[in-house]
């Protein structure tokens, strides 16, 4: 029997792309379910707490749970002292021995507006 000596490449050929094709397709297929998975649980934002809640969380260990200070200073008149940059400033990178990033951007931010109004 003759045969034609370019039918095994061809099949493997056609077989390959085959797979490609379906491969292609059943990653498609996974990554929009991914997508959607992640959309899910992305799309609930992350709710930025009540400012003196994320005090009590964060800060009352050092500046007491009255801002009167503790091993920190005293932050009941700190709005007198700082203005609101200079506080999320503080709160985002920390100072002298006080801890940066305690909190999220946007808690700092909530945070040194509720501190600077503390005078
Ligand atoms: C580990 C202890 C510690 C924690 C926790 C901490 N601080 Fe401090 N904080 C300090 C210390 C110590 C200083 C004084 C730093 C210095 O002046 O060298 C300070 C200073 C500050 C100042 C500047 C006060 C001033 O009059 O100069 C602000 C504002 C402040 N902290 C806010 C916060 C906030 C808001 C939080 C919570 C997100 C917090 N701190 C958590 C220890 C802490």
């Amino acid at each position: 029997m003759i045969r034609n000596p370019v039918i095994p490449y061809a099949i493997i050929a056609i077989v390959g792309i085959v797979m490609v094709v379906v491969f292609s397709y059943i990653g498609d297929n996974q990554r929009q379910a991914m997508n959607e998975e992640e959309n899910g649980t992305t799309e609930e934002t992350e709710e930025v707490g009540e400012p003196d809640e994320v005090y009590a969380n964060s800060c009352v260990s050092c500046h007491g749970d009255d801002l009167s200070g503790a091993s920190g200073p005293d932050l009941t008149q700190v709005g007198d002292r700082l203005s609101e940059d200079e506080i999320e400033d503080i709160i985002i990178n920390g100072k002298g021995s006080m801890p940066d990033g305690l909190t999220s951007l946007e808690e700092a931010e909530v945070l040194a507006e509720w501190l600077a109004d503390m005078k």
